[in-house]
């Protein structure tokens, strides 16, 4: 049987109210906001408030998703959550998500691959779908790692910031708007590097775990940094390559927004001009499985993506690379704790948002 395409059909955001900006982290940790934009590019992030856990941004995120897309919640087959800071180890985020929603009855489970996990959760929602499985599947980046993290450790504390992206899946009419490929990948010699250790079943909560900051993200910055520069451009490549399109035909390149020195190395060495790379990590930092849906909301809300993109044959660049709005080709690559891996390809036409 062929396999059924696979598009986009829309997207929803949510972000928490309060931003913490670099200026006010250097109140409370030995650090600044010269050392924290020249490192990583980042500025300010969106910080949850106690009682957000990630199903709550996650539902808000889902929900205009829907609203956007004209779908009741009980017209969905499946809700995928991707998240490494979940209100629970069980059950799962996407449980507590379709409850908020409204979504009674629809089948509903979380994915671990850490920052990578959008891109997997796309993948698998997309694999419902191409083998009819499913028709409208539901996929949602939640991630609050400000929960996660030790803030008095300045080498992760500036890093990260909380937020939620959903996007929804159905059939497309043609590949030509659809999802054309993805590249999966993992590297388990490096799943020391970037972990949040203790509260599983390896070192299960416990005084010391909890004296030891076992409970907190751990990251071997450098090392990530080294994989991250690495992997991006050659899993793009890897993608493009069996997709058979060239590097110049991508008309804008989706990147995890974890460093702005990692995206321009990747960019720079894959040869995509900085007017198509989309960055948005010095407003919200590392949002982890929320960065790459943050972007294509905001690529839609600016013209860069979906119906108004590229009116008159021109894009918001002015280099009217695409005739319209429809069909622009999106290179999205995460990467993360694993060490994992993934990029996707995919012709996205109208990509709806409400209108705020
Ligand atoms: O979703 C994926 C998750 N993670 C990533 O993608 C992270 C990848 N890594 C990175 O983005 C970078 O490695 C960092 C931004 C984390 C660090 O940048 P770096 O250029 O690799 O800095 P470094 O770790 O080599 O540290 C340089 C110096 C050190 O001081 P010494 O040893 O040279 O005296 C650190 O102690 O900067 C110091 N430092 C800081 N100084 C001020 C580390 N964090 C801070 C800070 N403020 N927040």
């Amino acid at each position: 049987m062929k396999p059924i395409p696979v598009k986009i059909s829309s997207v929803g955001t949510h972000v928490p109210d309060r931003i913490v900006t670099n200026d006010d982290l250097s109140l409370t940790l030995d650090t600044s906001d010269e050392w924290i934009s020249t490192r990583s590019g980042i500025r300010e992030r969106r910080i949850a408030a106690d009682d957000q856990a990630a199903s709550d941004l996650g539902a808000v995120a889902a929900a205009r998703a829907l609203e956007a897309a004209g779908v009741r919640p009980s017209e969905l087959d499946l809700i995928i959550t991707a998240s490494l800071s979940p209100d629970m180890l069980f059950p799962a985020t996407a449980s507590f998500i379709s409850g908020k929603i409204g979504a009674d009855g629809v089948p509903a489970f979380d994915l671990s691959a850490a920052c990578t996990g959008f891109i997997y959760a796309l993948a698998t929602g997309s694999a419902f779908i191409a083998s009819g499985q499913a028709e409208k599947v539901l996929v949602v980046g939640a991630d609050v790692v400000s929960k996660m993290i030790d803030w008095t450790d300045r080498s992760t504390a500036v890093l990260f910031g909380d937020g939620a992206g959903a996007v929804l899946l159905e059939p497309a009419e043609s590949e030509q708007e659809g999802i054309l490929g993805f590249d999966l990948g993992n590297d388990p010699s490096g799943a020391g590097l970037l972990s949040l250790a203790a509260g599983g079943s390896r070192l299960p909560a416990s005084r010391e775990t909890v004296e030891s900051g076992g409970h907190f993200i751990s990251m071997n910055g450098r090392e990530v940094y080294k994989f991250a520069a690495r992997i991006i451009v050659s899993s793009a490549r890897k993608l493009l390559g069996e997709t058979g399109y060239g590097v110049d035909e991508v008309d804008l390149f989706v990147p995890h927004q974890a460093n702005i020195r990692i995206i321009d190395a990747a960019a720079g060495k894959l040869g995509i001009p900085p007017e198509r790379v989309f960055t948005n990590l010095e407003r919200y930092g590392n949002t982890s499985c929320a960065s790459i849906p943050l972007c294509i909301d905001e690529a839609v809300l600016t013209g860069r993506l979906g119906a108004t993109a590229g009116v008159q044959g021109k894009n918001p660049d002015g280099s009217g690379r695409s005739e319209s709005g429809s069909n622009k080709l999106v290179l999205m690559v995460g990467f993360g704790g694993g060490l994992s891996w993934g990029s996707c390809l995919a012709r996205t036409g109208d990509i709806k948002r409400i209108q705020e």
